[in-house]
């Protein structure tokens, strides 16, 4: 696939360069904002082309059954889940696609959360179910394979744990050398083994993501290394491609809103081009609501829409146990601000105890995920009582990590260790004891089969008595 199959529109003045012109912070010179791709046939590209080059507008209809047909293909760039979507997104040439087949991930249905929350249909489009157990993979597989095209030799990323994840493993498969920069001691154990067992250099540095941040910007300037964050666009080009999937598993049926953790917020972003681009194409006639959801701890956004409308971002200190968004400036408010803007959704904070008691929900669901990923249905409640979502409405929840990636917070919450005294203090009996009902503690018991029966009859006699 040739270079100019797409270039870098600028999202805040909307000049437009080649891929290859970008600088290494991937912000535009001339006013600071983020790139996205743009390919001939995007709305933003109309009137762009001379009059005599015409533009090749993809097929909906062949498309669909190509992008279904491929899924019984034994090619590898067929069987993933993002580049068997590689005619929306012609960013490389298939021989040079770096995929370990990520993306097919399922499309659940949470039948007890729908059943608490009185609606009809909720449905968890489970990311977690990536490679590397996070919705990292779309993005990385798409911009590592770039960096690949481009000839570099090093990629680097700052992270709260999945995205270095992500690229550890995406860098080994294409023998590239990587760098990970971590805050230390912030990221949950699983994240961290796993940027170490691919063969990561892996570093961590006494700050936040954020100071991460700072130092990468300063370190890819220096050296001819590949920046792999969300700041580079191409990770928002895998990272689209759930909202394809999310549609073909639909049947086509436009969920009413899709409802995402906010963390450095290209997230929402990227679902964001996915769906509007299915629109322009005439695959679907709308769009569903965004609704981003952070962690009260660290929600700049949140409090950047409260007090005037996403104008203008004030960054915090980022503080939640939800760590993989313990982010305090995060780099892509702006593209997600135009997101919840042009599609009609909101931008919720849930608490600790909050995220605490929709984690166990999803995990009673046999689903399990991460806290950064339960934020969404405890966002959702709230929306639900606000009366943004209606109970006759469809809500597809991101669950954008595994719950393996942090299995001591899971731990520490069911023995009754994860909150504080003040949290304790400052909840409801009522929710004490919605807790208590999820709260399955390990029993250690002596190796005999009556002091087992003992235990059985014991939670019997309690399921009884709630019944
Ligand atoms: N959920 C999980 C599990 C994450 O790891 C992240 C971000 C998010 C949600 C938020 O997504 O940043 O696009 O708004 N994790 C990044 C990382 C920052 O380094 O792994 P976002």
């Amino acid at each position: 696939m040739s270079m100019q199959s797409h270039m870098l529109r600028c999202t805040g003045c909307a000049q437009r360069i080649a891929g290859e012109a970008a600088r290494s912070d991937f912000r535009c010179p001339d006013c600071g904002d983020l790139y996205e791709v743009e390919y001939p046939w995007s709305e933003s590209a109309s009137g762009t082309t001379a009059k005599d080059v015409p533009v090749n507008r993809p097929n909906p209809f062949a498309l669909r059954h190509l992008w279904q047909e491929r899924r019984t293909s034994t090619l590898a760039v067929d069987q993933s889940g993002v580049w068997r979507f590689r005619d929306l997104l012609p960013i490389v040439a298939d021989d040079q696609a770096i995929t370990l087949r990520e993306g097919n991930t399922p499309l659940y249905e949470l039948p007890k959360s729908a059943a608490a929350l009185g609606m009809n249909w909720l449905l968890a489009k489970h990311q977690g179910m990536n490679p590397t157990g996070s919705f990292k993979d779309t993005g990385m597989t798409a911009a590592l394979s770039v960096a690949v095209s481009r000839g570099f030799e090093w990629v680097a990323c700052a992270s709260t744990g999945n995205t270095s994840a992500a690229m550890a493993a995406y860098a080994a498969r294409a023998g590239l050398r990587s760098m990970v920069l971590i805050p230390e001691g912030k990221i949950a154990w699983g994240k961290l083994s796993q940027s170490m067992d691919y063969g990561s250099m892996t570093v961590q540095l006494r700050t936040d993501f954020d100071g991460c941040v700072r130092v990468l910007t300063e370190l890819v300037r220096r050296a001819p290394i590949y920046l792999l964050n969300s700041v580079n666009p191409y990770r928002l080009e895998g990272q689209k491609t759930p909202a394809f999937e999310m549609l073909e598993q639909t049947d086509w049926q436009v969920p009413h809103h899709v409802i995402v953790p906010g963390g450095n917020l290209a997230n929402c972003a990227a679902l964001g081009k996915g769906f509007a681009e299915m629109k322009h194409l005439g695959f679907i006639s709308r769009v569903p609501k965004i609704s981003v959801i952070q962690a009260e701890g660290a929600n700049p956004l949140y409090r950047a829409m409260q007090a005037n409308g996403g104008e203008s971002l004030e960054p915090v200190v980022a503080e939640t146990r939800a760590s993989a968004i313990q982010i305090g400036n995060p780099a892509s408010w702006r593209k997600t601000v135009r997101i919840l803007k042009a599609n009609g959704g909101w931008c919720e904070q849930v608490n600790e105890r909050e995220i605490a008691l929709a984690k166990a929900e999803i995990g009673a669901e046999g689903i399990g995920c991460e806290p950064a990923s339960a934020v969404t249905l405890a966002g959702l409640k709230k929306l639900v009582a606000a009366g943004h979502v209606g109970r006759e409405e469809t809500a597809v929840l991101l669950l954008t990590g595994h719950t393996l990636k942090d299995p001591e917070y899971t731990i520490q919450y069911h023995r009754g260790q994860l909150f504080n005294e003040a949290e304790l203090a400052a909840a409801t009996p009522g929710e004490l004891n919605q807790h208590k009902a999820f709260q399955k503690a390990p029993l250690v018991l002596d190796a005999n089969v009556d002091d087992v029966l003992r235990a059985l009859d014991a939670i019997a006699a309690t399921a009884g008595q709630t019944a």
